[in-house]
């Protein structure tokens, strides 16, 4: 699978991943799952700078889900702790790398310690104008709507806000990441053609890749295939072709 990265124009500006098949691959291996996770790791830091070299805007990771916490405990203590470390060895990368990070999500279930260190890489790379790197943990599309509906309802309660004015765009004003374009390319890794209550809102007209590549394993190539795959797209929002796509 050799494909080239598509001219400047082709390449969305907002590509959205479901970082998925961690597990597989260990499995695949005979290693136990967190060995998977540990790879995991590896394939976001390529990808990162992939994407970053290709013009792409915006970089949205699924890392940990609202359900997730139903996994085992000492799988989610594994991750939690994943978190932390490679968040903390990788802070100086990104600041070099003229990368912006943000962590989307309802992090008050972090440990103290870890929300403390999610504080200080957003800090140190607020002033990034490259690469926006916004890495979903503890999130949920769900939550997220969620969360909008209450702070309007309390605007209303409050007389600040006339439910008449409650528009899409007055909506999308108060979600988790209000004010970045929706993403164009949302690609899921490790053959699962499913959501998982990923960017509900925000994917509305995202173009859908999936691919049986396990997450560990996505590479250069991979990503390469996809914004292949996306070029190739025509998208219409619902309106009919233009002139020039027919
Ligand atoms: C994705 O890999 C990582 C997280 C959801 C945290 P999985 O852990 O879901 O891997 P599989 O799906 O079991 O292979
Ligand atoms: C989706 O993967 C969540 C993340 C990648 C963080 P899951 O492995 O949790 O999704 P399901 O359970 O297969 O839908
Ligand atoms: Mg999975």
């Amino acid at each position: 699978m050799s494909s080239h990265p598509p001219s400047a124009d082709k390449i969305p500006a907002h590509v959205a991943i479901i970082m998925d098949g961690n597990g597989r691959w260990a499995r695949a291996r005979g290693k136990p799952r967190h060995a998977g996770h540990r790879a995991g790791v590896e394939s976001v830091r390529r990808v990162i700078e992939a994407c970053g070299n290709r013009g792409v805007k915006v970089l949205s990771l699924f890392a940990f889900s609202s359900e997730n916490w139903q996994r085992p405990e000492t799988e989610v203590k594994m991750l939690m702790e994943l978190f932390f470390t490679a968040l903390n060895r990788e802070i100086r990368r990104l600041v070099r790398s003229n990368v912006r990070l943000r962590i989307i999500g309802d992090l008050s279930a972090f440990s103290d310690k870890l929300q403390a260190l999610i504080r200080e890489g957003e800090r140190v790379t607020a002033e990034n104008d490259g690469l926006l790197l916004q890495v979903f943990a503890n999130y949920g599309g769900r939550w997220d709507i969620t969360q909008a509906a209450r702070q309007l309802a309390t605007r209303v309660q409050a007389g600040m806000l006339d439910p008449a004015d409650i528009d899409e765009h007055c909506f999308a004003s108060v979600l988790a990441f209000a004010g970045v374009p929706d993403p164009d390319l949302l690609i899921r890794t490790a053959g699962e053609q499913r959501i998982s209550n990923f960017m509900l809102w925000q994917c509305a007209y995202t173009e859908l890749y999936f691919t049986e590549v396990l997450w560990p394993d996505f590479d250069e190539a991979a990503l390469d295939a996809a914004l292949a795959d996306y070029a190739g797209r025509q998208r219409r929002f619902g309106r009919v072709p233009g002139p020039e796509t027919n």
